[in-house]
């Protein structure tokens, strides 16, 4: 069981793409209400009073799109200033960065992982919706801007819907070769479009592996990932590839990570709420930090039990919560 230092934070649950398998046009989504948003201060509250105090020192910031969080410049810089923090990421669309990128480098982040299920315009935009705008474009500026600027590593995450881009597995796999980019295939999960991933089904990476090894080779990568990924090389390629395969495997054995929502519930699991804290509502009435610092030790230790169950509750189980609103 890995140590549990990472924690996953949900800046917002909105978003300006409607992801078909995410949460797509049409879809009725229950937007978390303003005032039950964490604040920017009571987030930072919780960062350094409670989630450092128990050992948390890396922070990803997701959403929904984080870029939309108003101030988020400033939050970066703020969890970028506690000493402990030793990593701090974001995870995001790319619509909105290439002109933010460099303050948010500035500010102190430092790795982003940036969504990108196409490299065809159309099919992109028939993917992340928006009655057909189109925005890979601006996408794709953000990913150069990211790159220009020194994110370092650059992770492009692609999700395959059979049927949509699966044609698209070496072109998106050969982003890797000239670039120090890394290109990782995450399998559709059924949460958000249990519709989409009924009717179109899902690829295992072990097929997509394949299809990368058929036209390069391809070598187990020395780089071990902190996190879900399995990590492997075109070889001579200066970037990796990553697969990340919550449908065919399970890595919850290796798991480091919590997740907390917008509206301040600490999560124990992508796929399983059992023990989730309303934390907000804890700070809001009172609860001091270092009776909260209790309750996240107690879910701590409760996690490998928790963890284990992933797998049943991602096969039977509904979720209460989409992708965007537990911040992917
Ligand atoms: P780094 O390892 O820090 O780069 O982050 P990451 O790859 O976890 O971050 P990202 O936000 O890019 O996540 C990509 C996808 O990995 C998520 O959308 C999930 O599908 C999957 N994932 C991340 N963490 C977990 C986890 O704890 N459990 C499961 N089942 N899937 C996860
Ligand atoms: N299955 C797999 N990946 C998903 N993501 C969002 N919804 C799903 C799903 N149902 C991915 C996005 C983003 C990451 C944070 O989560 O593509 O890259
Ligand atoms: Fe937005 Fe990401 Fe969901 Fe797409 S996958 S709709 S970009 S939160």
């Amino acid at each position: 069981m890995n140590q549990v230092d990472y924690l996953r934070i949900s800046l917002i649950d909105r978003c300006n793409f409607r992801c078909q398998y995410c949460m797509p046009e049409g879809a009725e989504l229950n937007y978390i209400l303003k005032q039950q948003l964490l604040t920017d201060e009571e987030l930072l509250t919780l960062i350094q009073k409670v989630f450092i105090p128990v050992g948390f020192t890396r922070f990803r910031l997701t959403g929904g799109e984080p870029l939309l969080r108003p101030r988020v410049v400033d939050l970066v810089k703020a969890i970028a200033s506690f000493p402990q923090t030793q990593d701090l990421s974001m995870t995001t669309n790319g619509f909105l960065l290439a002109p933010m990128a460099q303050s948010l480098y500035d500010a102190g982040l430092r790795r982003i992982n940036i969504s990108l299920d196409s490299l065809d315009p159309d099919i992109f935009n028939q993917i992340i919706g928006n009655n057909g705008r189109s925005r890979w474009q601006q996408v794709w500026d953000g990913i150069q801007s990211a790159y220009h600027v020194g994110f370092d590593p650059l992770k492009l995450n692609v999700v395959i819907i059979p049927g949509v881009n699966d044609h698209e597995v070496l072109n998106l796999a050969a982003l890797t070769i000239n670039k120090q980019w890394h290109v990782r295939f995450i399998e559709f999960m059924p949460i958000g479009n249990w519709q989409l991933f009924g009717d179109r089904g899902w690829v295992s990476s072990a097929e997509l592996r394949q299809q990368i090894c058929q036209r390069w080779g391809l070598s187990e990568s020395q780089v071990r990932g902190a996190g879900p990924a399995d990590v492997f090389k075109i070889p001579g390629a200066q970037g990796t590839l990553g697969f990340i395969s919550q449908m065919s495997e399970c890595f919850c054995d290796r798991c480091n990570r919590m997740r907390l929502s917008a509206d301040g519930w600490l999560r124990p699991c992508l796929l399983n709420e059992t023990g989730q804290i309303d934390l907000k509502t804890a700070l809001r009435s009172g609860v001091s930090t270092m009776q909260l610092q209790e309750q996240v030790k107690k879910l701590l230790a409760l996690k490998p039990e928790i963890n284990f169950k992933q797998r049943d509750s991602g096969t039977a189980a509904a979720y209460s919560r989409t992708m965007s609103q537990i911040g992917g």
